[in-house]
């Protein structure tokens, strides 16, 4: 597959540029898919490498749905390419505790059906952590698995993904930088991100067996990987902010050998990719202030400075990084007309178009539009585009919502049991029982009820 990348920073300048042998940087793709075709790419030529040195590689692997693809694409090049994984050895950085290995939820289940059936890799050399011990041999078993990662030479490429509390493995805020494998308990937001998997934010275990921060440390190198837009904030704190053991990811940013591998939406708040003027030249690293860029810089002036964008001056253009806009184009009273005019252009009161007004191009525009809205969820439209939506009704265009979902799934029977119980209740102690809106109630308990 052909992998685009679209930008390559150094860490810890903040920022250099990086050439392709930089040891510790961020990368991004123009999409998922990229990142983990190249990432694949990555290990597999480790894996060959060792192959041919007679070495085994020892990968250190990661679960969610992060790295999906990337397992994808080995399997793909197992399939097509003659990949062998017959001298690979796999520790993987967490399991659930309690959690038997055939539950839907396992890791192993994960590990299984997402790589390990699909490769010829020695089930001997496989390594996850044991959700099924009790409580009073799982301390032992961390520093056996520990001991089995030393044993096999330490870990060559570790994979990782990261948790919107930061975590590395399920190495939770206050993971300190020193920590082996170990029993954790699982902060609330990680629970919540899992409760989709598990039916219900109750069913999630509250503890997890992970590798610790300084057990990830240790592996010769590291990618960790981060797609969309839930992940842009934990990103930016993970890479930009303090090292702190409340983000155990930005642990990361103080040693050489680590890769980001990032799509653009998990890299939208990064200074390089949010704010490229206040890490030097535009120019200089090869970009230019095109129309596109000029208009982010004018608006991220105007909401840094809480100022109408006709009230910008000269001066606070050169404050803020942008001596180089101004040189580019021209005068601050210019620029500002420039783009204060090309935003005024987005507003229209017809957002169908006008009838009898001429398209660009000069042709003549459909008067009135049958207008289709898709919308994933069934209040995405109104939440989005509301207003919009009875503007184009009123215009007379014939407007209809395609709804991708019926919702149902987002919502559990447990909370939904709950609330027509309530209903229920509320139309008994007024007496509003045995009315058409009571007998529908009782119907959709019956319902619910039937079908646990
Ligand atoms: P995700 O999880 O890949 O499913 O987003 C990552 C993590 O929690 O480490």
């Amino acid at each position: 597959m052909e992998t685009q990348e679209l930008h390559r920073f150094q860490i810890g300048s903040q920022y250099g540029t990086a050439d392709n042998k930089c040891r510790s940087c961020v990368v991004i793709y123009d999409s998922s898919s990229s990142a983990s075709a190249a990432v694949a790419a990555q290990i597999a030529d480790l894996i060959r490498a060792k192959a041919q040195q007679g070495e085994q590689a020892v990968l250190g692997l990661a679960t969610g749905s992060t790295p999906q693809g990337v397992y994808d694409e080995l399997a793909r090049l197992h399939r097509e390419e003659n990949l062998s994984f017959q001298n690979v050895v796999t520790f993987n950085l967490d399991e659930y505790w309690p959690m038997p290995p055939n539950a839907l939820q396992s890791y192993h289940r994960f590990m299984a059906e997402c790589l390990f059936c699909h490769v010829d890799v020695d089930p001997a050399n496989v390594h996850i952590p044991d959700g099924t011990l009790p409580l009073e041999k799982v301390a032992a078993y961390c520093t056996e698995y520990e001991r089995q990662i030393r044993a096999a030479g330490g870990i060559d490429l570790q994979i990782l993904g990261i948790g919107r509390t930061g975590h590395i493995g399920f190495n939770e805020p206050g993971s300190p930088r020193n920590s082996r494998t170990r029993l954790i308990t699982l902060d609330k937001v990680t629970r919540l991100d899992a409760a989709d998997d598990f039916f219900g934010e109750w069913n999630v275990p509250r503890k997890a067996i992970t590798m610790g921060v300084g057990t990830i440390l240790d592996a010769r190198q590291i990618i960790l990987l981060a797609f969309g837009e839930q992940k842009t904030q934990i990103i930016q704190q993970a890479i930009e902010a303090e090292v702190t053991s409340a983000v155990a990811a930005s642990f990361l940013q103080a040693r050489p050998a680590v890769t980001f591998s990032l799509d653009q939406a998990a890299a939208g708040e990064l200074k390089p990719v949010k704010t490229p003027w206040l890490c030097g030249s535009i120019v200089d690293s090869g970009q230019s202030w095109d129309q596109r860029t000029t208009k982010r810089a004018v608006i991220w002036l105007a909401e840094k400075l809480d100022k109408p964008i006709l009230k910008l001056i000269e001066e606070e253009y050169n404050e803020n990084g942008l001596q180089e806009l101004l040189s580019a184009r021209g005068s601050a009273y210019d620029l500002n007309i420039q783009v204060f005019k090309s935003l005024q252009k987005t507003i229209t009161g017809w957002p169908g178009g006008k009838p009898g007004r001429l398209r660009r191009d000069g042709s003549v525009d459909v008067f009135p539009k049958r207008i289709v809205v898709f919308s994933p969820h069934p209040d995405d439209d109104v939440i989005s585009m509301g207003g919009t939506l009875i503007r184009l009704c009123e215009q007379g265009h014939d407007v209809h919502v395609a709804y991708q979902t019926s919702g149902n799934i987002a919502v559990f029977d447990d909370e939904a049991a709950r609330h027509v119980d309530f209903a229920a209740e509320f139309c008994r102690v007024f007496e509003l029982s045995g009315n058409q809106e009571s007998r529908r109630l009782e119907r959709t308990m019956q319902l619910l009820a039937s079908e646990k």
